[in-house]
């Protein structure tokens, strides 16, 4: 009896480690479920970015903000029902977060190539934001090293220091306006 419930025991951790594993995240996950998918998701952003370098970082932006409210989960791309008040439309995004064009033409290309809809929408979110990121060329974060130190650490001071300056320059010059104004008011008045 004893030796059966170890039996037991162990087939339950088997499942469980097996589940455990399954379910992990995974770089490779796609290359046995589509291989396709990635090189698909990195085609139409590299396009995408090619056609409005802008798109680069409003595509990394749309990870971050799907992320942003209870984890990484698509929920960025839902639209508003009659019910429901979405994250797309809320303050912070409404107007103003964009790229969800690009998202969808990414879901239809790779559900077509796939053959069926197996890539989620919170991958193709991440997957995009990693791939816009590489094909912006300004942002070359490992490629670009030997980068100086350049700082300047009286930037602050002098900062505060020009705008005072700037500040009297521009009063001075709303005075001498205003009494330019008032010197021609009062030869219009003697005229
Ligand atoms: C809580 C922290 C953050 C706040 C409050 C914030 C706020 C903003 C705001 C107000 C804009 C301008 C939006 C507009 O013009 O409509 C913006 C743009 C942007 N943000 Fe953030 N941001 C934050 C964090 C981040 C992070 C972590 C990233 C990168 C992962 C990021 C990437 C960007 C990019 C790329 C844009 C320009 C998007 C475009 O041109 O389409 N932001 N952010």
């Amino acid at each position: 009896m004893a030796s059966l419930s170890a039996f037991q025991l162990n087939v339950f951790l088997i499942l469980a480690f097996a589940v455990t594993a399954f379910s992990a995240l995974s770089p490779y996950y796609y290359d046995h479920v589509c291989p396709k998918a990635l090189p698909t998701i990195k085609r139409v952003v590299e396009a995408a970015v090619f056609n409005e370098r802008r798109m680069g970082g409003s595509l990394l932006r749309l990870h971050f903000h799907d992320c942003f409210v209870n984890g990484c989960d698509a929920s960025l791309l839902l639209d508003s029902t009659s019910t429901i008040d979405s994250e797309k439309n809320s303050l912070a995004n409404n107007n103003s977060a964009r790229g969800f064009e690009v998202i969808d033409q990414i879901k239809n290309e790779v559900d077509k190539i796939c053959g069926r809809p197996v890539v989620s929408c919170a991958d193709i979110l991440a997957v995009a934001a990693r791939d816009s990121v590489v094909a912006d060329s300004i942002i070359e974060f490992e490629r670009n090293c030997n980068r100086p130190e350049r700082y300047d650490r009286n930037l602050a001071e002098n900062t505060l220091k020009a705008i005072k300056k700037i500040d009297l320059i521009r009063v001075a010059r709303e005075e001498r306006h205003h009494s330019k104004r008032m010197v021609g008011k009062k030869s219009k008045e003697h005229t």
